[in-house]
């Protein structure tokens, strides 16, 4: 029987990591969390001294990435999620590890039936046969403020109109990419969380997902 899908695909900051955690959780479903593979490479290039625009360097990185040299802790800063975009609008960056997300989902450790992964592209290229799919969206203010508390809870000094930048101009390069760009699929739920709270959008997403694999 091949697994359960659940695609949730948003913006930077939009809620949708807490939720696909949560979803993962409730359904005893696998999780992957597939930004933070474009992180890792990312923060691998920066680590050499690279550049996470350049291809050949970020290309290397993603062929030879070993997910285990990173802590979340290196992973979650501003300066990953700036080298992740950065690495993620190069095509052969993304190619590189398409089978292993897609194998990942078709194939879910520890034998579970199902799997969340959330992040730009699952619904629309990673994995188009998942079963429920939901696009999480909120607003710029909404996704600023929720980074800077983030960011804040684990003692990072923070400038709001750099977070505010940061995220602007990672939107711009997400949706703007020639290749899998961020946005919903067409069979993809949306839901705008700009006024809900994160067990609001637990309990809708929970609802529409036993819905779809029911
Ligand atoms: O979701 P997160 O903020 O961790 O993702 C970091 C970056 O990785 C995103 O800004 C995006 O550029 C890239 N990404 C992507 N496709 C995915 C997941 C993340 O391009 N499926």
């Amino acid at each position: 029987m091949s697994a359960i899908i659940v695609a949730i695909d948003g913006s930077a900051a939009s809620g949708k990591g807490t939720l696909a955690k949560r979803l993962a959780a409730h359904f005893d479903f696998a999780y992957l969390d597939s930004g933070s593979l474009y992180r890792a490479i990312g923060v691998a290039v920066l680590r050499k001294g690279g550049d996470p625009t350049n291809a050949a360097q970020s290309v290397a990185a993603a062929q030879t990435l070993d997910i285990a040299q990173f802590t979340p802790a290196d992973l979650r800063t501003e300066a990953a999620g700036v080298a992740a975009s950065q690495v993620a609008a190069i095509p052969a960056v993304r190619a590189a590890i398409l089978q292993f997300q897609r194998d990942y989902a078709h194939t879910p450790p520890q034998g579970k039936k199902g799997v969340v992964i959330d992040g730009r592209d699952i619904g629309t290229v990673v994995c188009p046969d998942a079963q429920a799919k939901i696009f999480v969206s909120a607003s710029l203010d909404v996704r600023v403020d929720r980074r800077i508390k983030e960011l804040r809870a684990k003692g990072e000094l923070v400038i709001e109109a750099r977070v505010r930048a940061d995220l602007e101009a990672r939107d711009a390069r997400d949706s703007g990419r020639s290749v899998a760009p961020m946005k919903p699929a067409e069979d993809a739920w949306q839901l705008d969380t700009s006024a809900l709270n994160a067990d609001e959008v637990f309990d809708l997403s929970r609802k529409f997902v036993a819905s779809k694999i029911a």
